[in-house]
């Protein structure tokens, strides 16, 4: 059985999402915290919060940094180290070009060296474990090569691969031939990510690629949210069951973020992202209604609808 890691997505798998999915779905070995990143030489507030273990209790949740060099990582682990974790996930696989401009994520894909540097010290902590989680490139489709040549001799869990170019964003199709050639050099427990839509995309992967020790599974499980408890329990829920445990998980996210977001209209701007991935799962004509309600008893009464 692979384990099942929840691919994090900015403005998507925040706290209480993954709290409340944790809860109420399950099916997830782990779950990673949407990018920390240095801004002015801070963390944001918002992502502190985020990954703050008061807001994450019970959840298994690995906080994911990105960064440019290795002193962008220390400065990272600073603040993460105190609160307790064990464990870090660094981005070399993200294609947003506020991020790859100043080096970061994707970027490091073409600078092994500075990769041979943040080696170095992920290889001094010896009291944390780290993952990381890269694309085949940034521009290239052989940049991997050299990148995991330099991760091969450093201490890792683990290795997720997104098998996409940073320049193809999200879209156009997944290079498994790469991610082949990758899984036959790679000497670390290997993670596949990318377009797994349903329990079948797994068990299809798991066959392909035997040597595998999971997936991580981004859009799908927002689609989706059972996918996991499905795979793991060998079981197919109906979708009007399915549907019932979003409506659920909508209840949870809309109290807690009730809280703290007093005006409906910023409210309801907030939780119409609930929905963004869940068309696959309730159909075109409902999902349009939920997005087009223009109000908060109109969104209600969309989701009311829902069956
Ligand atoms: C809106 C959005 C935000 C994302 N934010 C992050 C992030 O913070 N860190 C990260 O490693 N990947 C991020 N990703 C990439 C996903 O983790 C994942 O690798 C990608 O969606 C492919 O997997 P999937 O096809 O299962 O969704 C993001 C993707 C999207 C679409």
């Amino acid at each position: 059985m692979l384990d099942i890691h929840f691919a994090p997505l900015q403005g998507y798998t925040e706290d209480c999402y993954r709290r409340i999915h944790h809860a109420l779905c399950g099916g997830v070995d782990f779950y990673y915290t949407p990018f920390l990143r240095l801004e002015h030489g801070k963390v944001r507030s918002k992502d502190l919060r985020d990954v703050n273990p008061e807001h994450n209790a019970g959840v298994p949740l690995v906080p994911q940094v990105i960064v440019r060099d290795a002193e962008e990582l220390d400065a990272l682990l600073q603040v993460i180290c105190p609160m307790g974790y064990k464990r870090v996930d660094i981005n070399m696989g993200c294609p947003f070009v506020l991020q790859t401009n100043h080096g970061r994520g994707a970027a490091l894909l073409a600078r092994p060296d500075e990769v041979r540097r943040i080696g170095e010290r992920i290889a001094a902590h010896q009291d944390l474990a780290f993952s990381v989680k890269m694309r085949i490139g940034l521009k290239e489709r052989d940049e991997w090569r050299a990148i995991v040549q330099v991760l091969n001799d450093v201490p890792l869990t683990h290795l997720a691969v997104h098998p996409r170019l940073a320049s193809q964003g999200y879209k156009g199709v997944v290079d498994m031939e790469a991610f082949g050639e990758l899984a036959a050099v790679c000497r670390h427990p290997l993670i596949y990510n990318g377009d797994i839509g349903c329990v079948e995309d797994i068990t299809k992967i798991a066959q392909a690629f035997p040597g595998l020790q999971g997936v991580m599974i981004g859009r799908g499980l927002l689609a989706r949210p059972t996918m996991g408890e499905e795979y793991k329990k060998g079981l197919r829920r109906a979708d009007g069951e399915v549907v019932r445990i979003i409506k659920a998980m909508h209840e949870g996210v809309a109290r807690e973020y009730g809280q703290f977001i007093t005006d409906e209209d910023q409210l309801l701007r907030k939780l119409r992202t609930f929905w963004d991935y869940l068309e696959p799962t309730l159909g075109r004509k409902p999902w349009k209604k939920i997005h087009k309600a223009g109000n908060m008893r109109n969104y209600l009464f969309a989701i009311g609808e829902l069956r």
